[in-house]
């Protein structure tokens, strides 16, 4: 079970990975516009605050197969040759993915929502696919179904693609896929604070401290 940010709010991303078990971070052309800053510049100071062991994505913004290709090698010589890029799944897209992973590109096929795409994803050699949890569900799709069919196609053939599962609403959804067969997750700071919170844990906390101050006089055993 592997975790990533998806966002580019620098302090999130500070204590994200302070905190959290982050194994990277996702970015989209609609989360860059956010920081109102130079997409490059941006990505650039992700980069220097998860160090270059942390997987970092950044979406091509071309919709023909050469503008993808020009962005894509923009992207790697402004930020780094690790970044991976995002590439939408469209006809286009695939064989920007194909031509990508010739040139050894690291590829994620984003904007999937549906186990087929994942399967053309998976067999242009996509390193990653991103199902759309919360889009797919307000369009009435069972998503869970759909990354279970994912995982499942992926096994049974042998693909190496992983299944980054995105766009989250709520904690539970990421329950649900982690659960359905998704090894990675990306999501937002609140959803992971979501996951983590649990009144029970306060009260049982409160308790330790109570019977521990009323024994000991307040006395921490570090002291
Ligand atoms: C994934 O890579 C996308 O950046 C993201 O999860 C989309 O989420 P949204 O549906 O909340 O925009």
């Amino acid at each position: 079970m592997k975790l990533l940010l998806d966002t580019a709010n620098l302090e999130d991303i500070k204590e994200g990975m302070e905190y959290y078990p982050m194994i990277g971070v996702t970015t989209n052309p609609s989360i860059l516009a956010k920081s109102g800053e130079p997409m490059f510049d941006h990505l650039r100071k992700i980069r220097q605050i998860i160090g270059r062991d942390k997987l970092l994505f950044a979406q091509v913004m071309g919709e023909t197969y050469e503008e993808m290709m020009a962005d894509a090698k923009r992207m790697v010589e402004e930020v780094d040759e690790d970044l991976h890029i995002k590439v939408p799944m469209t006809q286009e897209g695939l064989k920007a993915i194909k031509a990508m992973k010739a040139q050894g590109y690291k590829v994620l096929a984003t904007a999937v929502f549906s186990a087929q795409q994942a399967m053309l994803a998976g067999a242009a050699g996509a390193d990653f696919v991103a199902p759309y949890i919360s889009r797919m569900m307000q369009a009435g799709m069972d998503a869970y179904a759909i990354i279970e069919e994912i995982a499942i196609a992926y096994e049974e053939h042998s693909i190496e693609t992983k299944i980054i599962a995105a766009s989250f609403k709520h904690s539970v959804q990421v329950e649900k896929c982690i659960l359905a067969g998704s090894p990675y997750i990306t999501a937002t700071l609140p959803i992971y604070k979501q996951m983590l919170a649990e009144p029970l844990t306060d009260v049982a906390v409160k308790g330790f401290q109570s019977d521990w101050q009323n024994a000991f006089d307040g006395v921490l055993p570090h002291k």
